[in-house]
């Protein structure tokens, strides 16, 4: 079973991803002696930006090993984003009359949501709208290896409902089922949740990985999915099947040529046979290697 180190103090957030990563033979772990290591500082201007950086940092105190780490927060439309990248610092200003950026750790939740609820005072029902968005970054040895984004879309209500979650969760109505994400059992917000979609994007990059080791990636290179993203456009899976389908046809193909095309036998058939039937098992092949390369963009 393959080791990822999950850069994170929250048991809670380790708890999530252990839970939906055992079914894809990944074992998950926190970065050892995480609380000691000197904190990184979330200092990016988007979510990815933090996310890499924190992977990449956290990710050199354990060389060789795959480092995850995600930031999250609150986009809310009708105050242009915020409080986004701020979303853990947000009542800074009003708590220690500093900007988000500037404020030396989290300010509390109830502040937080407090002062968004201020602001969208005077904004109509249908002009609440706002997602929960988390990056995941996935690195080694200091590189960022590939990124994964998920969103939940919702209304901000104009008063807390529910006592689950953490965060603005008890603010965040979520359409789809009805109930904010502090009405949700830890099972349903995983379903749901911008956080659970990021992982469930990064597990099936975890299986084309896994696939690849095993034989069945790109002769010629990596063909890593959802490297910067290009997940998004085709999923991990739906690659995965068709690179299979392509590596199977041209090995159908060539035993195809072998069994038809000669009637030499023992010595022979390898003299008279292999040099064209090499040529053009080439030839499939890098037919095949770059029709994959093209639908994985
Ligand atoms: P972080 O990515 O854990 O640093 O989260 C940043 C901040 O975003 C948190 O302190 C919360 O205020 C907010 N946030 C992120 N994810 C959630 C969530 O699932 N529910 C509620 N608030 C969240």
């Amino acid at each position: 079973m393959r080791r990822i180190l999950i850069a994170t103090s929250n048991p809670g957030k380790l708890r999530d991803f252990a839970g939906a990563a055992v079914r894809h033979g990944v074992e998950i772990a926190g970065v050892p002696g995480f609380s000691s290591l000197p904190t990184v500082v979330e200092d990016g201007e988007t979510f990815e930006a933090n996310a890499r950086k924190k992977a990449e940092e956290y990710s050199r105190y354990v060389p060789g090993e795959m480092v995850v780490a995600d930031d999250s927060g609150l986009e809310i439309d009708a105050l242009n984003g915020a409080p986004g990248v701020h979303s853990a610092r947000y009542a800074a200003p009003d708590l220690h009359n500093k900007e988000p950026h500037e404020a030396d750790a989290n300010t509390d939740d109830d502040a937080n949501n407090a002062r968004v609820l201020r602001e969208l005072k005077n904004v109509s029902a249908a002009e609440r709208t706002g997602r929960f968005v988390c990056v995941l970054a996935v690195a080694r040895d200091g590189k960022t290896l590939a990124t994964f984004r998920g969103t939940a879309e919702g209304i901000i209500l104009d008063e807390p409902r529910g006592t689950n979650g953490f965060g603005y969760d008890p603010l965040f109505y979520f359409p789809q089922i009805g109930k904010t994400f502090a009405e949700l059992t830890a099972e349903e917000k995983s379903k749901y949740s911008h956080r659970g979609a990021a992982f469930r994007l990064f597990l099936d990059w975890c299986d084309g990985s896994a696939l690849e080791r095993r034989g069945f990636g790109s002769p010629l290179g990596s063909l890593r999915a959802a490297d910067g993203g290009k997940s998004d456009i085709l999923s991990a899976r739906a690659r995965k099947i068709l690179k299979i389908l392509i590596w199977t046809a041209g090995m159908a193909f060539v035993g195809f040529l072998i069994g038809s095309e000669t009637t030499s036998t023992g010595w022979d058939l390898w003299r008279d046979e292999l040099p064209p039937t090499l040529f053009l098992a080439c030839i499939g092949l890098l037919l095949g290697w770059i029709f994959s390369r093209k639908i994985s963009k």
